[in-house]
């Protein structure tokens, strides 16, 4: 039967707040392309286009909107509600209408990594497994599920957030199943924190006598669920894959060095931009510099500042700040903008879980 797989792309987003209140953090851009973009591509690229997104009523629609039905993947794409974000082994609950008996990977929408999954994959149907995970030794195990392999490579224990980890192997957000799985989770009792594991539902099928292999993970590993990570996430990403390529306007006065991209539709005017750095279509950027590692979003204004190691978001204003602007995330249609050289005063109207630092 051929492979589906399933994307989780629900939940709260509460550690990205306050982009999360107006956005899914499934679509928060890295390198001006949706997180959930670069799973897509990966699942394709390892030859699965059936694919099932499971939305929330929050954020399903944008979602459903940007990312249609998958035919710019060269995939078909079924989005998949569910109501409540009831853990990740109820969104395969709800989800078996469309998975049927088909083997799946299972992809958190959230999580980028570097590794390609055709050999996960083939590991999977070649040794007739009925669950691969994927593991990568962390220095915060508690924030993970968290797994305990024997001497032979063997799981044998997982468990989720654990405060007293019994391992530093966590859990990547990447799995595998075998229909067998859809029999464990009926059997599931919501964890403590009133979710339907799907850590319980994996440490049941090896509970079960079920043929369950890890797989370490050679390349990096983000999850994306905060600014830091994010942040990292734009810099490697920007560092392996950007290449230069000028669309829009730049005037004789700027200055461009290392690997540059500007979309169609952007001026930049009297600037120095040191790459690299990726700028979206129909921006206006005029005396500035903008440093390694930043990301600007489409419709972004920016007059007279230096920022760098920064994510902008679309249709964002920053105008004459005379501090350099650093490791930051900017929201859509945010507007930063000082008035005067030496200001008396700050005026804000900030977001609900905003986050600002004057350093
Ligand atoms: C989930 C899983 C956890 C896994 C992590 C990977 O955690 O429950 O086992 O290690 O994803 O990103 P959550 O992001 O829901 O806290």
């Amino acid at each position: 039967m051929d492979m589906k797989a399933l994307i989780l792309s629900g939940g709260r987003g509460t550690r990205l707040r306050p982009l999360t209140y107006t956005g899914a953090k499934q679509l928060v851009p890295v390198v001006n392309k949706p997180i959930l973009w670069y799973g897509i591509e990966q699942i394709v690229a390892a030859g699965i286009s059936d694919i099932g997104i499971v939305i929330s009523p929050e954020t399903g629609d944008d979602i459903r909107s940007m990312t249609g039905d998958g035919s710019q993947f060269g995939a078909k794409i079924t989005y998949i509600p569910q109501d409540s974000p009831d853990g990740l082994a109820h969104a395969v609950k709800i989800a078996k209408p469309f998975l049927q008996n088909s083997p799946f990977l299972m992809y958190l929408g959230d999580n980028l990594i570097r590794d390609n999954l055709v050999n996960f994959v083939e590991k999977f149907t070649q040794q007739s497994l009925d669950a691969l995970i994927l593991l990568k030794q962390v220095p915060n195990p508690t924030a993970f599920g968290v797994a305990v392999l024997n001497q032979q490579g063997n799981v044998i224990r997982l468990v989720e957030k654990p405060k007293d980890p019994p391992s530093d192997f966590a859990l990547v957000g990447v799995y595998l199943f075998s229909a067998v799985v859809h029999d464990i989770i009926e059997t599931l009792q919501p964890s403590a924190r009133g979710e339907l594991e799907i850590t319980d539902a994996i440490q049941s099928l090896v509970d079960a006598d079920k043929n369950v292999m890890a797989q370490p993970l050679q390349g990096w590993w983000l999850d994306t669920g905060k600014k830091d990570d994010l942040l990292a996430a734009n810099q490697i990403i920007l560092d392996e894959t950007l290449s230069s390529k000028i669309e829009g306007q730049v005037d004789d006065a700027t200055k461009i060095s290392g690997r540059v991209a500007i979309g169609h539709g952007s001026t930049v005017i009297n600037s120095t931009i040191r790459g690299p750095v990726a700028i979206g279509q129909n921006c206006h950027i005029e005396n500035c510099f903008i440093g390694s590692y930043s990301s600007i979003a489409d419709g972004v204004k920016l007059t007279d500042i230096e920022l760098d190691h920064s994510v902008v978001l679309e249709n964002a204003t920053i105008q004459d700040l005379h501090q350099r602007i650093t490791d930051s995330l900017i929201g859509r249609k945010a507007q930063l903008v000082q008035c005067l050289d030496r200001p008396k005063a700050l005026r804000f109207m900030i977001g609900d879980d905003s986050h600002i630092e004057l350093t």
